[in-house]
């Protein structure tokens, strides 16, 4: 089997962190999105992947951070859409790379608990067409969602219905064989101008290609806004493996699953687990709160944070009022002015959020 990853689009819902990122790579506990959905196709056993990158500098991004993807142990070729013209349209331009082996689709903005060996198992040893993984899921009208029938088959797929007809949402993981690149030849633009992938799917279900449903039961999180980075912060911190490589004083105290990298500095501070401290970053007289995930290089001193993320190069000092369910990026500065009049001073970039006290 091959493996395709969808990182292209424009990550506008993350403004203003991804004006400069590529939002497949803003870390989750400390490692890129991308990167985790990598080493989960991987981990399943599949090594050479496709990647779906945009034509700008986020597609820049992504090369250089993910290379040839021997770092990962897997081989990586590059797949260029020239925009973002959705699901199926990035399916239809991998078809040379893909030939006709079996892949597995991940989009590179999902974070799923528990891998997807156990899904690629499956689908290999079966002759299904295609399987697709389904969960329960609030608010359904934000995904594509899955009609069954009293059988438990796929009935209808239809992308962010106004009036959901099931809370059964598509979760960002596909498996399909050679008939898809029919399915994706045959639809038409949906009313966003997208070929959608739901629509490709139907097109299978309609020919009486076999589609099988997985109803997944653990967690899943679509990275696309910013409060969803911080829930899949909390999940992943609080399940991966801690280590402490770095310098805790005698002084700090460092309680629960918490990660000191290599370098990094903990001088008469309070790390409170789940949590996780970049290599050669300095926390200083400072309190670290659950969830929290402070990446490589920045300074704390004198402040307090929780339910965080801070990306990196950040310096944050002497803040009189704990930090609290944040998302920082990289270089950013936040410290007390003795610059008289006495006020807030900000310098924000376009679409950001303050809340202030
Ligand atoms: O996250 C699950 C949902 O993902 C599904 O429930 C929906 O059925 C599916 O259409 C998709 O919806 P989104 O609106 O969340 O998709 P988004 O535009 O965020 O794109 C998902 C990923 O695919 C993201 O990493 C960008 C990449 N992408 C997207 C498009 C439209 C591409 O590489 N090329 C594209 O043309």
């Amino acid at each position: 089997m091959k493996g395709l990853i969808l990182s292209g689009g424009k990550g506008s819902r993350l403004y203003p962190i991804t004006y400069t990122n590529a939002k497949q790579l803003v870390p989750v506990a400390n490692k890129p999105v991308l990167f985790r959905v990598i080493e989960a196709i991987r981990d399943a056993g599949i090594h050479d992947i496709g990647v779906v990158v945009g034509i700008d500098d986020n597609a820049r991004q992504i090369r250089e951070a993910v290379g040839d993807g021997h770092q990962f142990g897997v081989a990586v070729t590059y797949i260029p859409q020239e925009a973002p013209l959705g699901l199926a349209h990035a399916v239809k331009i991998s078809q040379e790379f893909l030939g006709d082996d079996r892949f597995v689709m991940f989009l590179g903005d999902n974070v799923i608990q528990g891998g997807i060996s156990d899904l690629i198992r499956r689908f290999e040893t079966s002759d299904w067409d295609s399987q697709v993984v389904l969960t329960p899921v609030d608010e359904p009208q934000h995904y594509g969602v899955a009609e069954l029938d009293e059988s438990g088959a796929i009935q209808k797929l239809v992308e962010k219905p106004r009036q959901p007809r099931s809370n059964l949402a598509l979760v960002g993981i596909y498996m399909f064989s050679a008939p898809i690149f029919q399915a994706v030849n045959s639809i038409s633009p949906s009313w966003r101008g997208e070929l959608e992938i739901t629509d490709a799917i139907q097109w299978l279900v309609d020919h009486g290609y076999r589609v099988q449903p997985h109803i997944h039961r653990g967690w899943w999180i679509d990275t696309g806004k910013p409060i969803d980075m911080l829930e899949a912060n909390n999940r992943v911190l609080d399940e991966i493996e801690h280590h402490i490589s770095g310098y805790v004083d005698r002084d700090s105290l460092v309680n629960g699953k918490v990660t000191v990298g290599k370098g990094a500095e903990i001088i008469n501070s309070v790390i409170r687990g789940p949590a996780i401290i970049g290599e050669d970053t300095r926390i200083v007289n400072s309190y670290v709160g659950p969830f929290t995930s402070i990446y490589h290089d920045c300074v704390i001193e004198d402040s307090e944070i929780e339910h965080s993320i801070v990306l990196e190069h950040c310096r944050i000092v002497d803040i009189p009022v704990r930090i609290g369910d944040s998302l920082i990026g990289r270089n950013v500065t936040i410290t007390r002015s003795p610059i008289k009049p006495k006020a807030h001073k900000l310098v924000l970039g376009d679409n950001s959020q303050v809340g202030i006290l």
